[in-house]
């Protein structure tokens, strides 16, 4: 399995550019199953869970073409199962059971996989579809979905869930009547997804505050060509690096209406932070302030930061508090971070970090994404080498990270071991 090897302790000097929004580009993928017209997303990254998402539409009968960042997808001809293979391994692809119940009336799909960082059910996302209408059977690990027609309703999440409220855009999008969906999420993302919706001739308002109204359209909805905004959390884990390795850094583009909260915390650290139009820059020696973080629905600071943060943590002159309100266990990265030498107690959902630590490189596992992105910043900060192995992690979700790090002055190459000799 390729691993990354990391020589820490390097300053960063550069622009590095911020790819399209992951979280949003699986979304629009599945959002394009509502219509048979072509769809063309722009700014799409490469990386592991789009490609996924292309195999889960390819597999619904959608045709997909990605040429370079530019991702061309026709579902003229859909059926309801989606392929369990692709399904299993991202947690996204339910995202898809909302458009297929609203265009065919009918989703077959696996119940989603265990996840790293804790439960994830998707009992609210179910809840929300019966309430359109669905009849929903969870049976023999899959989940069977239909509805003769969908009808627009009144539905409270219990919790302001990311994929449950898009999910439920997307159906209520095609559904007879009116849907007001409250106490809804407010990402970003959700308003891409708003977006898309409308351009392809949706009508959906609301999205970015937690009341969103969707009023169906009976006709069918129309193509779309669409540019996808900049992942704010790739963003933000480059400000992390270059927060703790010092030097002068550039991302663009960035909206830094939403990485606010994640720029104020750098700025409490001690880092210099400054904004000039779609431009973030963060520059500094690398000594950094402790910090008190706690996850939270946006606009709190994302749970998707907290992992990055807490390795950046370990170097700060202080003892730093982060409490992980979203998911149970995602503190996987703890013990990773301790074998480089962090001083860091977790107890329940809250991670007590003693720093500075002398982080010294040591062979290490990601267990996630952010987890691995976490132990890229600690391998930045520590002596020696690091070196890190479950990169098929990291590449989920991050666009050649290393090579955007590597061309900033980061020590940073990918390994990918040559096959054995045959004898
Ligand atoms: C999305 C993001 C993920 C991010 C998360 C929270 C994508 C592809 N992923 O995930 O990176 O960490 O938002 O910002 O966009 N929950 C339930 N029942 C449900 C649904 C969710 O109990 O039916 C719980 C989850 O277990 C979790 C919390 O709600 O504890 C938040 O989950 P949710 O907002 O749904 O996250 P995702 O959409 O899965």
């Amino acid at each position: 399995m390729p691993t990354l090897s990391i020589e820490g302790r390097r300053q960063l000097r550069g622009h590095i550019r911020v790819s399209g929004a992951k979280n949003a580009v699986l979304k629009l993928m599945a959002a394009s199953l509502l219509t048979r017209e072509p769809c063309v997303i722009r700014n799409v990254p490469y990386i592991g869970d789009v490609l996924n998402m292309i195999e889960v539409l390819e597999g619904l009968g959608a045709r997909c073409q990605l040429d370079g960042d530019v991702l061309y997808i026709e579902a003229r001809d859909l059926h309801p199962e989606a392929p369990r293979d692709a399904v299993r391994r991202m947690r996204a692809s339910i995202q898809v059971m909302g458009p297929l119940l609203g265009r065919l009336g009918e989703v077959k799909i696996a119940q989603p996989g265990g996840c790293a960082i804790g439960a994830r059910p998707v009992d609210l996302h179910l809840a929300g579809l019966r309430a359109l209408g669905a009849v929903i059977d969870e049976r023999h690990g899959y989940i069977h979905g239909r509805a003769a027609k969908l009808q627009g309703a009144e539905i409270h999440l219990d919790l302001p869930s990311v994929g449950a409220t898009e999910n439920l855009m997307m159906a209520a999008a095609v559904a007879d009547g009116e849907t007001v969906i409250r106490n809804a999420a407010r990402e970003p993302e959700i308003i891409e997804v708003q977006n898309f919706i409308n351009c392809m001739g949706g009508r959906v308002r609301g999205a970015g505050t937690d009341t969103i109204r969707i009023r169906g359209v009976a006709g069918p909805l129309g193509g779309v060509d669409y540019t996808v905004i900049p992942d704010r959390i790739e963003a933000g884990t480059l400000a992390v690096c270059a927060a703790v390795c010092g030097g002068d850094v550039t991302l663009s583009p960035v909206i830094i209406e939403h990485m606010e909260i994640v720029a104020a915390k750098l700025v409490e650290a001690g880092a210099g932070v400054e904004v000039n139009g779609e431009t973030l820059r963060v520059f500094g020696d690398g000594v950094l302030k402790p910090l008190h973080i706690r996850s939270q629905p946006y606009p709190g600071f994302p749970t998707d930061m907290q992992p990055q943060v807490v390795a950046m943590l370990t170097r700060a002159l202080g003892t730093s508090i982060v409490t992980e309100t979203i998911y149970s266990s995602r503190f996987k990265h703890v013990d990773e971070l301790r074998r480089m030498g962090a001083d860091i107690t977790v107890d329940g959902r809250v991670a007590v970090v003693r720093g500075p630590c002398r982080l010294s490189g040591a062979r290490v596992e990601a267990s996630d994404l952010r987890a691995a992105a976490a132990l890229v910043v600690a391998g930045l900060a520590a002596e020696g080498e690091t070196v890190i192995e479950g990169l098929e992690h990291l590449d989920r979700g991050y666009e050649d990270l290393a090579g955007k790090l590597a061309a900033v002055g980061a020590k940073i190459v990918r390994r990918v071991p040559t096959e054995a000799a045959v004898p």
